[in-house]
């Protein structure tokens, strides 16, 4: 059955498809060029239940997940500013954080946040997760997460 067929043995049971020249569905903005409030609603109707389950699955513990998980006290003050220093923060050099991740917890987070909770959330908000050859800018664990600055320097 091709496509057209397809959509039209849809329409027999979806009243909305009744009309002869239905309405195209609104095109969905873009992360990028929302308002502070279309985020807000974005973050309730999509980010919260979508990464809920992403972190449930990790940990039931995450049920109770809301905004403050991620927002820590922005999500009190109503600034939302990422990244929040109520997550723990991570070690700012690659050597401290090899060494950070000779922990298993550490570890056991770290990959999960890797390969779920990271290119979940890029996906969301429709970046690209870093990449240092391709993507230096792009989004990653310091999207979420503040950085320890090592003695003496800048991480
Ligand atoms: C899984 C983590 C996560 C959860 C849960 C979450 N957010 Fe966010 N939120 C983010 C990240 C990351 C950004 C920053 C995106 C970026 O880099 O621009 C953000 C950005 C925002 C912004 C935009 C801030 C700005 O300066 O433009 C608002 C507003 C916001 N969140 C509100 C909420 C609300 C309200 C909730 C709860 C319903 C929520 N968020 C839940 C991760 C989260
Ligand atoms: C979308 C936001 C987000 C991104 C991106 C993110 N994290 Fe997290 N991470 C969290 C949240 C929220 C928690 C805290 C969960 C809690 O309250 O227990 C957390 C917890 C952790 C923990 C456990 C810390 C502890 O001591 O309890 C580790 C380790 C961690 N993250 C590592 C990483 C690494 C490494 C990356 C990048 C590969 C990363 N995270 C990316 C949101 C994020």
């Amino acid at each position: 059955m091709n496509r057209k067929r397809i959509s039209m043995a849809v329409c027999l049971f979806v009243a909305a498809c009744g009309g002869e020249d239905p309405e195209p569905a609104a095109e969905p903005i873009a992360y990028k060029d929302m308002s502070f409030a279309e985020r807000v609603v974005f973050m309730n109707d999509v980010v919260l239940p979508e990464m809920k389950e992403v972190f449930v699955a990790f940990d039931p513990k995450f049920e109770a997940m809301d905004c403050a998980t991620c927002h820590g006290q922005g999500a009190t003050d109503g600034t939302y500013t990422m990244p929040s220093a109520q997550i723990a923060p991570l070690p700012g050099t690659e050597e401290a954080f090899l060494e950070y991740v000779k922990d298993p917890e550490a570890a056991r987070w770290s990959q999960f946040m890797f390969d779920e909770v990271m290119t979940r959330m890029a996906d969301l908000i429709q970046v690209p997760t870093y990449n240092p050859e391709t993507h230096a800018d792009g989004f990653s664990c310091a999207g979420c997460h503040t950085m320890e600055v090592p003695p003496g320097g800048t991480p």
